[in-house]
């Protein structure tokens, strides 16, 4: 594993729409399982790929729930309830913001192994998953702070 280089907030490639991944190769992984570690090195809790200067649409996320989220192709099928909360972003220094995001989301996504995985989340898990999701579409939280 490796560490990879975040994009700060003025870069570019923060604002593109990532490209759905085709196939699940070692290459792939490998993007998993460096962005699993930049994200820790960082003191994160989620990452995009985008954040690494990749427009693939992969996220990782670890909400100290237990689990490691490795996501690809992620997809918000359903969504309900509402939470308000600050949020930051390791590609967005020193700003921090409330924002409006579901209290419950299912998403879909292929894991590292090329399985299909629908995923129920609530309360962080779920504000985390929208908020690495709108990375692929180039949406940063910042453009959604409501105070
Ligand atoms: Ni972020």
């Amino acid at each position: 594993m490796a560490l990879r280089n975040l994009r700060y907030e003025g870069d570019e490639i923060l604002r593109k729409k990532s490209k759905v991944v085709s196939v699940v190769d070692d290459k792939i992984r490998t993007l998993l399982d460096d962005m699993v570690e930049t994200m820790y090195e960082k003191d994160g809790v989620g990452l995009a790929a985008p954040q690494v200067g990749i427009l693939k649409r992969v996220i990782v996320i670890d909400v100290e729930d237990g689990n490691v989220y490795k996501m690809v192709n992620p997809v918000i099928t359903k969504k309900s309830g509402e939470q308000c909360a600050q949020e930051g972003c390791l590609s967005v220094r020193e700003k921090k913001g409330n924002v409006s995001r579901p209290m419950y989301v299912t998403v879909e996504y292929t894991d590292q192994d090329g399985n299909h995985v629908e995923l129920d989340a609530e309360g962080l898990l779920a504000r985390c998953i929208c908020h690495e999701i709108d990375h692929l579409d180039g949406i940063l939280f910042v453009d959604r702070i409501i105070s």
